[in-house]
């Protein structure tokens, strides 16, 4: 984080245009590092995400005896060590701001020789881990947290056996986790899951060689499994993008043109939220990309509705919310999310971060148990914070282009996790975005 603006100041009035790129993928790029390290021979993946949040994960894997090497700031090349070669890290492993890392590796860590303690930041050290925890000791682990928060504690050497495990929350991090105890484990692991959630673990496993079963809500695997090391080509990630599709179509001066986007259907509920609204976004040139589906997305300016977004939207745009709020503040009528409790325990509580800020520039923003009511209209200038979270910082610094006046936002340093150089690229759009220590 050091060497990170402290604030933005952002807007009013910025147009954007023109033909971008975003980086790679956040959640491919953490898999891509776990699994080619334990794979067989080499695993080469361009498109990397050289954000802080998969740099973590990259450490952690270095800490554990793997080699990596680093050709270009978006391409790594992982010298697997096998399902059995991870070495005791000499200390805790720190996996920064970043929930993925931590939930993914601690399933990972489970099924290993050794014992192991995985902490996190402030934010991180805070976040609930007992959903990792309860169907990880079903399998056999031994894993203890602080009263159900890191730092999680694993002691090596159990043996794990498969389970057949209902998820309670919609939660591909613990999905994810599970299958990757269940590499280690013997027979059969299954999970159900009664809301789809993105399935990037699934399909890179099938990459690696490892035989999934998919079949409607359930998934499962069989262990021990070997991997082989293979090539991944990491899209553009949508996550990021979102905050350009906003821009283009509240901000917009004319089509903008995103690059190489992964269009993974379990991720990209908040294009069919935005089209309820009456968004014109569209996709070209779909195509595979290494098992997950890519395209290029024309977004044209245009007025959006308020609506009751369908519950069916909500799993597949978790990680969208923030800046779809931003874009119900600009809509005309009100816009009702609910069904997303799954919000409060992300880097911040989403919902009430993002309703005090929009209160600030003077949006009408009530909360909801599990979700926000917005009413669209005029918005004002103000003083943001944005409490550390990466996507709260980047959702105003787009909602500022449509403001009356200038909007401060504190606290953005950790843009950086998910999308080094957001500033830079949204200047080189159109965005007035302005950096401050
Ligand atoms: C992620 C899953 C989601 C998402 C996060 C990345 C992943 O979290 O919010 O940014 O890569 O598996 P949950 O599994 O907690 O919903």
């Amino acid at each position: 984080m050091s060497g990170q603006p402290a604030s933005f100041i952002a807007g009013p009035g910025g147009r954007v245009s023109g033909e971008i790129r975003v980086p790679g993928d956040k959640s491919i790029s953490h898999r891509a590092v776990m699994l080619g390290a334990i794979a067989q021979g080499i695993t080469e993946v361009n498109g990397f995400l050289n954000g802080e949040d998969c740099l973590a994960t990259l450490a952690a894997f270095e800490a554990m005896g793997v080699h990596a090497e680093r050709p270009a700031a978006d391409r790594l090349i992982i010298h697997g060590v096998g399902l059995r070669g991870l070495k005791a890290p000499p200390a805790a492993l720190d996996l920064g701001n970043s929930g993925t890392g931590m939930r993914l590796l601690a399933g990972l860590l489970c099924g290993q020789e050794f014992d192991s303690v995985l902490v996190g930041d402030q934010s991180l050290m805070r976040r609930p881990m007992d959903r990792i925890g309860a169907p990880l000791r079903r399998m056999g682990a031994r894993i203890r947290t602080r009263e159900g928060q890191p730092p999680i504690k694993i002691t090596g050497r159990m043996a794990l056996q498969g389970v057949a495990h209902e998820l309670d929350v919609p939660s591909a991090q613990v999905k994810s986790a599970i299958l990757l105890a269940g590499l280690y484990a013997s027979g059969r692991t299954l999970i159900v899951e009664p809301t789809p959630t993105r399935d990037h673990t699934e399909r890179l496993l099938a990459a690696f060689g490892v035989p999934v079963e998919c079949d409607g809500a359930e998934i499962s695997i069989r262990g021990p499994a070997i991997l082989q090391g293979c090539r991944i080509e990491v899209p553009g990630d949508f996550s990021s993008a979102a905050f350009f599709i906003v821009a283009g179509l509240i901000a917009g001066a004319s089509p903008l043109l995103i690059r190489n986007v992964g269009v993974n259907p379990t991720r990209t509920g908040l294009l069919e939220i935005l089209r309820l609204m009456g968004a014109d976004i569209r996709l070209l040139a779909p195509r595979d990309c290494g098992g997950e589906p890519v395209a290029d997305l024309e977004v044209r300016p245009g007025p959006l509705r308020g609506i009751t977004v369908p519950h069916e939207f909500v799993a597949s745009a978790i990680d969208e919310l923030p800046v779809l709020f931003a874009a119900a503040a600009v809509a005309e009528g009100e816009t009702v999310v609910s069904g997303a409790a799954e919000l409060r325990v992300k880097e911040s509580d989403r919902i009430s971060v993002m309703a005090e800020g929009l209160q600030r520039v003077g949006v009408h923003a009530e909360v909801l148990p599990d979700g926000i009511r917005i009413r669209g209209g005029a918005v004002g200038g103000g003083l943001i914070e944005s409490r550390g979270d990466h996507r709260i910082a980047m959702s105003f610094a787009v909602l500022a282009a449509r403001a009356g006046k200038p909007v401060v936002i504190r606290d953005v340093r950790y843009v950086a996790t998910s999308f080094p150089g957001f500033a830079a690229m949204a200047r080189s759009a159109g965005l007035l975005l302005g950096e401050q220590d």
